[in-house]
């Protein structure tokens, strides 16, 4: 059984270890310093360390889920026990060629998942480093499936990955509050309106996912002539809400990319 090694276990990293353990596939080690915050790992049987050198020299495959700011140093610290294993970074804007850099005998792999593996539902994209035979990938690929979808890209479309999938949950929670609000307008109860608007969302988004029917097909199959929602469109095409999508991913876009520049000039 392979031993996967979680190093920093906060919000991304916690969700990355029970989902693992739970597979019920690999045995799990667990690392932050306030081991105290993530006792509850332990009944899933994940192993807690405040030890990083002990985590990876344990570990088969390292996920490394701390801060962008502190991954080089991390990988830095615990390099030595890292040779030959694959190691993965789920940090925003640090690139693989620090990763490697930070960890030149390790098996780099950057990925970017997002919130919804909390509830195994993460767009997770991902880019293989150099020295990764097929054999690894398929490894990367295994862990990433229990998380949600996992789909490979060029490393130049992560910061715009970043922008769109890896903050969309802010943007889609922004939708799903607007249209709640809406509800409780015209009178709904706050829990109908809030269940209503999430599962809508969740429902249109499995109708494109299983039929791929374009998004403007399935907002034909709505519309009636002289209907409501034509009524409701017309003011969501006048508050400009594709254009507003649109220069909020290119502006998130903007900023991972000088925030990369920022970390990597180090
Ligand atoms: N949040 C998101 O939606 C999201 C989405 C995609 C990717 N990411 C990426 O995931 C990474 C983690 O984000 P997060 O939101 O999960 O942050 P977080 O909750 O702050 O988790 C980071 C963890 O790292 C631990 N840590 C800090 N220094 C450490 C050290 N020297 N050794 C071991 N552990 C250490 C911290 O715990 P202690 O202080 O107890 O050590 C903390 O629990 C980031 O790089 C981020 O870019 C986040």
């Amino acid at each position: 059984m392979l031993t996967v090694g979680v190093l920093g276990a906060g919000q991304i990293g916690s969700a990355i270890a029970k989902i693992v353990s739970e597979s019920g596939r690999y045995r799990v080690v667990a690392s932050r310093r306030n081991i105290l915050k993530i006792r509850d790992l332990e009944a899933l049987g994940v192993e807690l360390t405040q030890d990083n050198k002990e985590l990876a020299s344990r570990s088969d495959i390292v996920i490394v889920s701390v801060k962008p700011h502190k991954v080089v140093d991390v990988l830095r610290e615990v390099s030595e026990y890292l040779d030959g294993k694959i190691v993965i970074s789920v940090a925003a804007a640090i690139p693989i060629r620090s990763l490697v850099e930070a960890a030149p005998r390790a098996k780099i792999v950057r990925a970017m998942p997002n919130i919804a593996i909390l509830v195994k539902g993460s767009f997770t994209a991902y880019s293989i480093g150099p020295g990764l035979g097929e054999e690894d990938v398929r490894k990367v690929e295994e862990l990433f499936k229990l998380m949600g979808e996992c789909i490979e890209v060029d490393e130049e479309l992560m910061d715009a990955i970043t922008a769109l999938s890896g903050s969309g949950p802010a943007y889609v929670s922004t939708l799903i509050e607007a249209m709640a609000y809406a509800g409780l307008k015209v009178g709904l109860p706050r829990e109908l309106a809030y269940y209503s608007a999430a599962y809508t969302v969740y429902g249109s988004a499995k109708l494109y996912l299983e039929t791929r029917l374009h998004p403007s097909i399935i907002k034909e199959m709505v519309l009636t002539p002289a209907g409501v929602t034509v009524e409701g469109i017309f003011y969501l095409e006048e508050g400009g809400i594709r254009t507003a999508v649109m220069k909020a991913v290119e502006a998130a876009t903007k900023r991972a990319r000088e925030i990369a520049e920022r970390l990597n000039k180090k």
